[in-house]
C-alpha cells in the first residue's frame, strides 16, 4: 500500500515483492527487488540494494502481509509459521537490518503496516491477529530503542482496504473487503491510497512528534462495539 505515494512525494523507493511482477514498476526511482520479507538475505539484499542505488536509507515500510482464515481447531503449523513469518519475522529483519544502515545517518523512520486486528479480532483469525498485535509491541519497543538515534517508528492501523489480500479465498477479494467495509462508521472500505497516504505522513518530517503510536485509519471501525 505504500511504495506510490512516496515516489510521488520525491521519494527513491526500492519496491520489494515475492511477486516477480514487481519488476513492471521499474522506473527512474523505483528500483524492484522480487524477494521474500521473511528471509534474512533478502532484508540484506533491500537494505544493501537501497544504499547502492540511492546513497542512503530514509524510510523503511513494512507493508507485506498475508492472511489464512481458519478457526484454531483447522489451522496447520505451516499455516501459523507462514503468517508469522511474513506478518511480523519479515517486519523484524527489515527493521534490524534498516536500523542499522539509519542509525550512522542519526536519522530515519520506519513505518509498519497494522491493522485494526492490532487489537481487536473475530473467529477465524487468531494466526493474523496474533501477528499484528506483535507487529503493534515491536512498533513500540523499536519506537524506544530507535528514537534516541533520531530515528521514529510507527505504525498505522489500517481498516478494510480494496487490496487483493483476500484473492485466495474469494472469488472477488476486492469486493469481499468492500463489503467489509460497509460495516465501518464511515460506511465504506478504503482506497489503498488513503493508507498509503497515512504512510507517507507517518514517514515525513511532517509527523515530527509521532513516536511509537499505532495511527488508526479505518474509518471508525475500531471506534465503536457491533450493534
Ligand atoms: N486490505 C485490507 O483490508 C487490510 C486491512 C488491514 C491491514 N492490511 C495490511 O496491509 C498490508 C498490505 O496488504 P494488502 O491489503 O495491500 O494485501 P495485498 O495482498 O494486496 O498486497 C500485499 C503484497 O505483499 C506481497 N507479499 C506477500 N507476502 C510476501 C512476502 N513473503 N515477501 C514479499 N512480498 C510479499 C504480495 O505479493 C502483495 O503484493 C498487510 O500488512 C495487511 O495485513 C490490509
Amino acid at each position: 500500500m505504500g511504495g506510490l505515494p512516496l515516489h510521488a512525494r520525491g521519494a527513491s523507493v526500492i519496491a520489494e515483492d515475492r511477486d516477480p511482477g514487481i519488476s513492471a514498476l521499474a522506473r527512474p526511482g523505483i528500483f524492484p527487488l522480487v524477494g521474500d520479507v521473511a528471509e534474512e538475505g533478502a532484508a540484506r539484499l533491500a537494505v544493501a540494494t537501497a544504499v547502492e542505488q540511492f546513497g542512503r536509507l530514509d524510510i523503511l515500510v513494512n507493508n507485506a502481509g498475508i492472511i489464512i482464515n481458519k478457526l484454531v481447531v483447522d489451522m496447520t503449523l505451516e499455516d501459523w509459521d507462514r503468517i508469522f513469518a511474513v506478518n511480523i519475522r519479515g517486519v523484524f529483519l527489515h527493521s534490524r537490518e534498516a536500523m542499522r544502515a539509519m542509525i550512522p545517518n542519526g536519522n530515519g523512520a520506519i513505518v509498519n503496516v497494522g491493522s485494526y486486528a492490532c487489537f481487536q479480532t473475530f473467529p477465524s483469525i487468531a494466526a493474523y491477529a496474533a501477528s499484528k498485535g506483535a507487529l503493534a509491541q515491536f512498533t513500540r519497543t523499536l519506537a524506544v530503542e530507535a528514537i534516541d538515534h533520531g530515528i521514529r517508528v510507527n505504525a498505522v492501523g489500517a481498516g478494510d482496504t480494496v487490496t487483493n489480500i483476500l484473492n485466495h479465498i474469494h472469488a472477488d477479494g476486492p469486493s469481499a473487503l468492500a463489503d467489509y467495509g460497509k460495516h465501518a462508521l464511515i460506511g465504506r472500505a478504503a482506497q489503498p491510497e488513503e493508507i498509503a497516504k497515512v504512510i507517507a505522513f507517518l514517514a515525513s518530517d511532517e509527523a515530527s512528534f509521532m513516536v511509537g503510536s499505532i495511527t488508526m485509519a479505518d474509518g471508525g471501525k475500531s471506534v465503536i462495539l457491533p450493534a
